[in-house]
Order: structure tokens, then C-alpha cells, then sequence
């Protein structure tokens, strides 16, 4: 790979920068070779303590045992609001951007502690206690925030479910985390249409017999139905209660928050984050990977229902004082323009979006970026999937102009925040490539055998040591996150993707190694995609696989084998389309059904999915060892009938 280009640092970032090379190279030194020492250096620097830890970390790789500053008292609400109000309670914490681009709003420091104060009152009266979950289910409105705060603030855990997952996906994350409380509104507004919020929480509950109080958001004209006891409306409540509410002391390893995520296997699993740990890191590597500064505009574009939105639109940058931007909408409404509108009329310093997008938005042409100003950016972010060079060549060159350095942070939500990454001030960029890793992170590359390979090297990206963001557990099955995560390379956390170092060591992400989909930066098991067709009565059989897709990074691909005497015709395809949609949510949506009168399998019974990952990629020359089949012509039929769509 010698013809990649290297981006030398730009002297304006370097110069203003929290962080040059050498500082990254002996901080990075530091938190190598005394972990202990560099992150309780840190702790002190970033949060405020109610009481400090006995022991800075304590973890082991096999029996999934991970602490971090154990014995130390904190509140993460305090640290996101409280601790500011002296210094900088009149400034701006969010800036709201409604769908509409008419409606916006800004909130200060001062009136966002009042509105978490009111709302963790109006919890605690409705029997919310400590340790107790909580589910949100909100658009991206200053209540998400709100909402997330005041669970924090008395110890509640919060479980956030993407307002895009239908009611039946809501109804197993409510169950699965043993929710009493959801918040939700009555609707929520992308792109000009309304989403029907309230009312796919009335019926995910008709199944979810613990759920006892609906805290509704009147965020449209909209009237949905009403259950007298059960809803009751946010803003009525907000209304009777006081403006404070004192911050529970909480243990540094108390829970945070659940957030659920797709496997290779099974049902999503609630990854748990805890306190401590996590707040720190997320400040620390908000405040470094975007350099942010004091006053500067931050604007993630996340959804609050993703690990992005709870790390780098609410927690990280609110630990640290910033002015984060809150955006309702979509990028291509009212057109294709909108997020460097928004970002002229905010004056956004650092913006931070995924792949998807920008591949999106390029597709739209240069006239729509250079028709606005930009000049305040000084900063881009890109997150959830391998961002390809020319995407990554356009948003630097067209949206940023060459000024602006780009941080391509790779993470997960297991991971809490960003561990591969660029620091703006202190790291040559390569297109494409998450660069190095941050504080604290070793990687390193392992083969299918499990052998770490040295110097330049593809294989299996694993993180040999804890970092304090680290999720803690799979919620309600140790084991599960034991063998998940811990299992196939002892010893060491197995993140699920592929990923290259090269001879700067420089790391690569390639994908995912695993049946995990990534469409459009959204995560989806292709077994989960499979349990919601093979409902259908006449589907016998269903296998998804990902394919490469211009947009979405990868689009869905589903092989479908129906029941005996059962025809293939367009209504059923919409059926089965339909019926993944209501199962899971749209972003499910399969682009590709297959009719496969058979499978390809191995005699065992096992089906081949590399074949139909390179029959999905018309990659069909080249399909490798396919002697052990069961029915090897199997495989000359799909080839024959693929979908050309
Ligand atoms: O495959 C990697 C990809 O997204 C996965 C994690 O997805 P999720 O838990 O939904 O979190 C997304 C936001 C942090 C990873 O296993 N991924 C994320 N960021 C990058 C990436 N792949 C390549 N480059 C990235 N910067």
C-alpha cells in the first residue's frame, strides 16, 4: 500500500491544539507503562469525586471481572451539570435544531439542571428508586437529555430504544431489562413526517405487564390514546415539582445505563456501562479527539438511541462544559443542504457524522456543500463504519476545504468510547485508516488460531488490556458476554472486526468477522433479520448475508427457501418485507429477497455462508472450496436466478 497519501498534521490544528505528537507519544508512553497512575492523573483532572477510589482498576479477561476506581463516590448527572452551574451556568449547553428548520431552541446550563432537577422529582414520585431500569423511547428532542440525566442523577438506569425500532423490538428490550417506567412523546417529526412514538408504545405494552407509568412528551398537536393512572403527560408533571433535586452518591461501578445491541446470535444483547469508568473516558476522549475547546460548537449528528449519542451528544461533552448540538432531522430535508445550513446558522466548529452520510450527500453533488459558508468548521468526525477514500477525500477536501482535519474514530458500543483514532493536533492522516490508538488501548492482531501477529499484519482485531469505559457485563448473563467476547481469544477482549496494521502501525478496520450487518453504520445480526422471516408461514428457510452496498456501506441480502407448493410472487415479497419491518424496525428492511429452492450446506447440515456472501457480491468466479456441499449444484441455481437488482 505505498501509493496511500499521507495528510501531514496542519499547522493551524497543531498549534491550537490540546495535543501535538509528542505529547501523544508520551502520554500514550505513560499509559502504558502505569496505567494506575496515568488514569487516577486523569480522574483528578476530569471529574469531580465525592469520594476517590481505593483501587484504579481491577479486571480479568477471563472471568469478565472488570472495576475501575472501586470504593469512589461520584454522580454523573453532578459532573454533567452541577459542578458547571458556578462557572458557567448562563452559557449554552444545548442547542436544539428542530426537523423544522424554522424551530430551534437553546438551553443553559442552568435552566438543563432545573429541567433534570424537576424531572428526577417527578421520577422519584412515580416510585423510581436507584437501580431501578428505565426505558426511554423519545425523538431526538432536549427531553432525550433531560430524561437520561435524571435517571443518572438518582441512580436510575436508563435503557434508550431508537425511536426508528418497531413495537415489538421495544417490547423485548422492556421486558428483557425489567423496565417499570418508559418515556416516550406522542410523536416525533424526521424529514416532514411524523413518527407514531406513543402509540408504538401502547402497543408494545399490551405485552409488558410491569410497565406501570407512560411519561408522554407533547412534542406535536397530535392527542394519542390515553389510559387514564398509566400516561401521564411530562409537561403537566414537570409543572408540580421542585427545581431541585440532590444528586445520589453513587459507587464509581453502579450502573449507568443499558444499551442493546445485535449479535452474531441470538436477541440483542443489553450491553451495561457503569459510572465511573465511563464518564471519565467519555469526557477525556471528547475533549482530545475533537479538541475541544472552551466556547467551541460541537455537533454530533448521532440518534441519542446509539452508543454515539449517549457518548458524544450527551454524556462526554456535557462532562465537559461544551455547547453540544442537538439535531431532530435528517440531512436531505427540506433538501440536501441541510447540514451545512445548520452548520453555518450554529456556527459549528467540530462536526461529527458517519459514513453513510457522507457517501449520501456526496452522491448530491459539490453545489450543495459549496453554497454555504463553513467557515467555522474546524474539525470533522466520522464514526460507525469503515469511511472508503473517497468519501473520506470529499468530506476533507469539499466540506472542509483542506482545513479541517478529519478524526475517523472506530468504536463500539461495548467499548464506551473512541479507542482508534487520530488526534487532530498530533497524527499524520491516511484516508480510511482509525490510525492509532488512544491512551491506554493496546490492540493487537490475532489469526483465526489465535497467534498475535507482529508488524505489519491482517487478522482479527482484539484490545489486550481494560480501558475504563469498558461495558462491565451483558445485563442479567455474565456468561454471555464472557463467551462472547472473552472466549475466542482468551485473554483478550475480540471486538468482532478484521482489521490491518501497517508498517507505520497505522490500524485499518476492515469489517466485521462475525454475522454482525452494518447498514448504513446501523448495527443488525443476520440472525436476527432470518428469526423475524422464517416467521412468515411460507417460508421454510432464510439465510441473510451483507453485501457491498454504494450507500449504506452494506445492504441486506436475504435468501429465502418457501414451503413446499408455495409460489414466489411480488405480494409475498412485500409481505415478508413488510413483516421484517414490523418485527424490527425499517432499518431491517431487507434490499434484496432471493427465491433459493435450497441452501447451500455442508453435510452436517450447516449452511455455507461464505457462498452466499460472494453470490450476494457477484463475486461468483471466485467462490472457493465448495467440494464439502451436501448439493453442490444448489450453488448453480442461486448463481443463476441472483438478483441483478
Ligand atoms: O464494525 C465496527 C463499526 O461499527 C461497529 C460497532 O457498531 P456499534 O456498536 O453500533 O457502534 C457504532 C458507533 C461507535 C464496529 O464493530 N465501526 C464503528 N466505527 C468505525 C467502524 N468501522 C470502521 N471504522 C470506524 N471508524
Amino acid at each position: 500500500m505505498s501509493d496511500v497519501k499521507v495528510y501531514d498534521v496542519l499547522p493551524d490544528a497543531a498549534a491550537k491544539a490540546h495535543i501535538n505528537d509528542k505529547q501523544y507519544q508520551a502520554m500514550y508512553a505513560h499509559s502504558i507503562s502505569d496505567p494506575s497512575d496515568f488514569w487516577a492523573q486523569q480522574a483528578r483532572n476530569f471529574i469531580t469525586w465525592f469520594k476517590e477510589w481505593d483501587k484504579v482498576q481491577d479486571w480479568d479477561y477471563y472471568t469478565g471481572k472488570t472495576r475501575w476506581f472501586e470504593g469512589a463516590k461520584l454522580n454523573v448527572s453532578y459532573n454533567c451539570l452541577d459542578r458547571h452551574l458556578a462557572s458557567r451556568g448562563d452559557q449554552v449547553a444545548i442547542i436544539w435544531e428542530g426537523d423544522d428548520p424554522k424551530v430551534d431552541k437553546k438551553i443553559t446550563y442552568r435552566q438543563l439542571y432545573e429541567q433534570v432537577c424537576r424531572f428526577a422529582n417527578v421520577l422519584k414520585e412515580r416510585g423510581v428508586k436507584k437501580g431501578d431500569r428505565v426505558c426511554i423511547y423519545l425523538p431526538m428532542i432536549p427531553e432525550a437529555a433531560v430524561a437520561m440525566l435524571a435517571c443518572a442523577r438518582i441512580g436510575a438506569v436508563h435503557s434508550v430504544v431508537f425511536g426508528g425500532f418497531s413495537p415489538e423490538s421495544l417490547k423485548d428490550r422492556i421486558l428483557d431489562s425489567g423496565c417499570q417506567v418508559v418515556i416516550t412523546a406522542n410523536e416525533g417529526l424526521r424529514g416532514g413526517r411524523s413518527v407514531p412514538l406513543k402509540a408504538n408504545v401502547d402497543k408494545a405494552l399490551t405485552s409488558c405487564p410491569g410497565i406501570h407509568t407512560v411519561i408522554v412528551v407533547k412534542h406535536t398537536q397530535h392527542q394519542p390514546t390515553w389510559q387514564t393512572g398509566k400516561d401521564i403527560w411530562y409537561h403537566e408533571e414537570v409543572a408540580k415539582v421542585s427545581t431541585e433535586c440532590p444528586a445520589e452518591e453513587m459507587d464509581a461501578e453502579d450502573p449507568l445505563f443499558i444499551l442493546y445491541t445485535s449479535g452474531s446470535t441470538g436477541k440483542p444483547k443489553g450491553v451495561l456501562h457503569t459510572s465511573g469508568g465511563y464518564i471519565l473516558y467519555t469526557a477525556m476522549t471528547h475533549k482530545y479527539i475533537f479538541d475541544y475547546h472552551d466556547g467551541d460548537i460541537y455537533w454530533c449528528t448521532a440518534d441519542v438511541g446509539w452508543v454515539t449519542g449517549h457518548s458524544y451528544i450527551i454524556y462526554g461533552p456535557l462532562a465537559n462544559g461544551a455547547v453540544t448540538l442537538m439535531f431532530e432531522g435528517v440531512p436531505t430535508y427540506p433538501d440536501a443542504s441541510r447540514f451545512w445550513q445548520v452548520v453555518d446558522k450554529h456556527q459549528v466548529n467540530i462536526f461529527y457524522t458517519a459514513p453513510t452520510a457522507i457517501r449520501a450527500l456526496m452522491g448530491k453533488g459539490n453545489a450543495l456543500v459549496e453554497q454555504t459558508s463553513r467557515k467555522s468548521l474546524r474539525i470533522l468526525g466520522s464514526v460507525g463504519e469503515p469511511i472508503n477514500p473517497e468519501a473520506w477525500e470529499w468530506y476533507y477536501h469539499v466540506v472542509g476545504e483542506g482545513r479541517c482535519p478529519i478524526v475517523d474514530t472506530w468504536w463500539q458500543t461495548e467499548t464506551g468510547g473512541i479507542l482508534i483514532t487520530p488526534l487532530p493536533g498530533a497524527t499524520p492522516l491516511k484516508p480510511g485508516s482509525a490510525t492509532r490508538p488512544f491512551f491506554g488501548v493496546v490492540p493487537a492482531i490475532v489469526n483465526n488460531e489465535g497467534e498475535v501477529l507482529e508488524g505489519e499484519a491482517e487478522g482479527n482485531l482484539v484490545i489486550t488490556r481494560s480501558w475504563p469505559s469498558q461495558m462491565r457485563t451483558v445485563f442479567g448473563d455474565h456468561q454471555r458476554f464472557i463467551d462472547t467476547y472473552l472466549k475466542t481469544y482468551p485473554g483478550n477482549y475480540f471486538t468482532g472486526d478484521g482489521a490491518r496494521r501497517d508498517k507505520d502501525g497505522y490500524y485499518w478496520i476492515t469489517g466485521r468477522v462475525d454475522d454482525v450487518l452494518n447498514v448504513s453504520g446501523h448495527r443488525l445480526g443476520t440472525a436476527e433479520v432470518e428469526s423475524a422471516l422464517v416467521l412468515h408461514e411460507k417460508v421454510a428457510e432464510a439465510a441473510v448475508v451483507g453485501y457491498p452496498h454504494d450507500i449504506k456501506g452494506q445492504g441486506i441480502y436475504a435468501y429465502v427457501t418457501l414451503m413446499a407448493d408455495v409460489q414466489p410472487s411480488e405480494a409475498l415479497r412485500k409481505e415478508l418485507i413488510n413483516l421484517v419491518r414490523s418485527e424490527i424496525g425499517a432499518i431491517a428492511t431487507p434490499d434484496i429477497i432471493q427465491w433459493a429452492p435450497g441452501l447451500p450446506k455442508t453435510r452436517s447440515g450447516k449452511i455455507m455462508r461464505r457462498i452466499l456472501r460472494k453470490i450476494a457480491a457477484n463475486e461468483i468466479s471466485n467462490l472457493g472450496d465448495i467440494s464439502t456441499l451436501a448439493d453442490p449444484g444448489v450453488v448453480d441455481n442461486l448463481i443463476e436466478t441472483r438478483s441483478n437488482k
